[in-house]
């Protein structure tokens, strides 16, 4: 990995347990336990996977930096922003019933659904707490333009999170609501990470919304990734389950993609909620009915149209090229 990424992800992980002591206090020691454990700073497992990968931080310092600003005085908005993931995944493994993240048990497992909903609730008022940090260091209206887009930004999330639970029920699905539902839930953070890297990094707009394109690509093509490793990744490299997608009924794009198919596996799916004995034999009719293939193209298409973005953005300088790399990594990773 680039030296620019290592000095930023340690620099990262200073500021987000400065975000987070806020919280540590005597009366409440279990509460503040339940965040650092979902970090991977403690509990069993603490360590470097258990923290996850920190893209959407590193892209925020990448961006400010490539656009000419100064990495160290948007640390807030970076810890800000990784808060905001964490506090989704907090709901998101109650709302998918998911028993695993970054190999380790959820928090709903150990603590329970209504400890790890208000654990959820509070990693999103210390995300925002973060973001009036920034007050410190860069004029009010910029932070306030700043915040108002972080803002809309997490009401986006919560509607493709609203689309996507929807869509466990619905039949009727094209591939065209998958976008949409995956540009809410998923693109809309990564996004808002490079276009407020860029406006703290003092880019002009033009230059913001390029990376802010950029980011929504690369955003849709990650999810798109996300969904076939949810099917065919490998469980000790992505630390989460690949039978629960196929269990709770996801419409993700490779099951779209069966299902307009209409051969062996649409036939199965049709029969009732897939069965945990069954999972392997669908996720196999998948396969062979071309739709992990399908799948694999536009996530490839996506990071093509990503890349694009990046170019008219101009990102400068090691940081500028740490973007370009970490965009074509992302597309191949496996974890
Ligand atoms: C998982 O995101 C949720 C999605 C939007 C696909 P990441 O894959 O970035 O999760 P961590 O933070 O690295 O664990
Ligand atoms: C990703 O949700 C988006 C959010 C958590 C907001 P998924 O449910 O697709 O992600 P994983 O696979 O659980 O990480
Ligand atoms: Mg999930
Ligand atoms: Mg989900």
């Amino acid at each position: 990995m680039k030296k620019i990424n290592q000095t930023f992800l340690t620099a990262i992980e200073k500021e987000l347990q400065h975000q987070v002591s806020r919280l540590d206090e005597t009366h409440t020691v279990i509460y503040h336990e339940m965040l650092t454990y979902h970090m991977g700073w403690t509990g069993e497992g603490a360590g470097e996977k258990a923290r996850g990968k920190r893209i959407r931080p590193l892209l925020v310092l990448l961006a400010a930096s490539a656009s000419g600003g100064n990495w160290e005085k948007a640390l807030p908005l970076a810890a800000g922003i990784e808060l905001i993931h964490n506090f989704s995944l907090f709901h998101d493994d109650i709302q998918d019933k998911s028993e695993t993240r970054r190999g380790r048990l959820t928090a709903w497992k150990i603590w329970g659904v209504a400890q790890a909903i208000n654990a959820g609730d509070g990693m999103f008022i210390l995300a925002n707490l973060a973001m009036g940090d920034l007050a410190k260091s860069y004029p009010a209206e910029m932070v306030l333009a700043g915040e108002k887009i972080f803002q809309e930004t997490c009401l986006n999330l919560t509607r493709g999170q609203h689309l996507d639970i929807d869509y466990e029920k619905r039949e009727m699905l094209s591939v065209g609501d998958y976008w949409t539902m995956i540009a809410g839930k998923t693109a809309t953070l990564i996004a808002t990470s490079m276009q407020l890297g860029a406006l703290f990094g003092n880019a002009d707009e033009e230059t913001q919304n390029a990376y802010r394109d950029f980011g929504h690509y690369l955003g849709l093509a990650f999810q798109v990734q996300d969904d076939i490793l949810g099917i065919w990744g490998d469980e000790a490299l992505t630390g989460k389950s690949t039978a629960s997608d196929l269990l709770e009924g996801k419409k993700s794009l490779p099951v779209l993609y069966g299902l307009e198919k209409d051969g062996e596996f649409a036939k199965k799916w049709k029969e009732g909620p897939v069965k945990e004995a069954d999972v392997r034999e669908m996720a196999q009719y998948l396969e062979v009915e071309g739709a992990r293939l399908k799948a694999q193209r536009q996530a490839d298409q996506m990071t093509d149209l990503a890349l694009k973005s990046l170019q008219m953005a101009n990102p400068q300088g090691e940081a500028g090229d740490a973007l370009f790399s970490l965009a074509e990594r992302l597309l191949g990773r496996e974890a």
